[in-house]
């Protein structure tokens, strides 16, 4: 009876500040029902790479886009070859990934483990980023300019200190690509947002895949990001390698054969 009186003065309260309440049938089904939300694994090493690395909560990498990139990884664990992230800004995705490693096997110290950035932040974007697509912002305009997700690689270091075997590339895509060893990949993730260097990472690294092998490209689906969709569509269109693109903003390559 109380309890009653009690909600329906909320109820109207609510009403005058020009809001409603109703009760969405099952609303809890959909919500609390997904086991990467009970990974407590997970969310321990999320928490503690959010905090090693300084990274904003959301800034990058939502709960759910991080824990399927981690299940490609997982895909390829116990295959041979190098792990590569183009783009690393303060270090999360590598933190996540290195650890993920060290699960499989607790002696891992970052061996073969990649980072290619500018550690200048974005490059300049170029006409393919401008948006075009005014539900993700203003069209005609790139998202965000030369500079953005800036990131110090002492800081990135730091960030992934229980690693010490990781090789930094600091350098703008694809120079720093030059002069590498001709090395074999069992996964890359590509993540820096912007037309050039997403085409520049996909035409080096998708030839040196193993078979099997991932690339997990960030920022495919994301609308205010239409270069590195059309970076990656224009390459696997010309060769037939199909992209499956998630409903977390990623595009997801798996090399199947020596022919692809
Ligand atoms: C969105 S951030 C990467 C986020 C990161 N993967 C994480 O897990 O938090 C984009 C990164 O791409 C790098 N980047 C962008 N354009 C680049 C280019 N042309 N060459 C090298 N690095 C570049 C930036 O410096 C930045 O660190």
């Amino acid at each position: 009876m109380m309890a009653g009186i009690f909600r329906e003065w909320v109820r109207r309260i609510v009403r005058v500040a020009g809001f409603e309440i109703r009760r969405v049938p099952n609303a809890g089904r959909y919500l609390k029902n997904m086991m990467y939300e009970a990974d407590a694994r997970y969310h321990e090493l999320r928490a503690r790479g959010l905090a090693m690395t300084g990274t904003p909560d959301g800034k990058t990498k939502s709960i759910e886009k991080q824990y399927n990139t981690i299940q490609f990884l997982r895909l390829v664990q116990s295959m041979d070859g190098c792990i590569a992230e183009c783009g690393t800004f303060k270090g999360l995705g590598s933190f996540m990934f290195c650890h993920t490693l060290r699960d499989f096997d607790p002696s891992y110290d970052g061996r073969g483990f990649h980072i290619f950035d500018s550690f200048e932040g974005l490059s300049e974007p170029g006409l393919q980023d401008r948006i075009d697509d005014s539900r993700a912002g203003k069209p005609g305009e790139a998202f965000m300019g030369a500079g953005s997700f800036q990131a110090g690689i002492d800081h990135v270091r730091k960030a992934l200190g229980e690693f010490p075997a990781i090789e930094y590339h600091k350098g703008w895509i694809p120079q720093c690509f030059k002069g590498l060893p001709e090395l074999k990949y069992r996964f890359v993730h590509i993540d820096v947002d912007l037309y050039d260097p997403t085409r520049d990472s996909i035409e080096y690294f998708y030839p040196r895949l193993c078979e099997g092998g991932v690339i997990v490209c960030d920022d495919y689906a994301h609308l205010q990001w239409p270069g590195a969709r059309k970076a990656l569509d224009e390459y696997c269109d010309s060769k037939a390698i199909p992209v499956l693109c998630l409903t977390t903003g990623q595009g997801v390559i798996i090399k199947r054969g020596p022919l692809q």
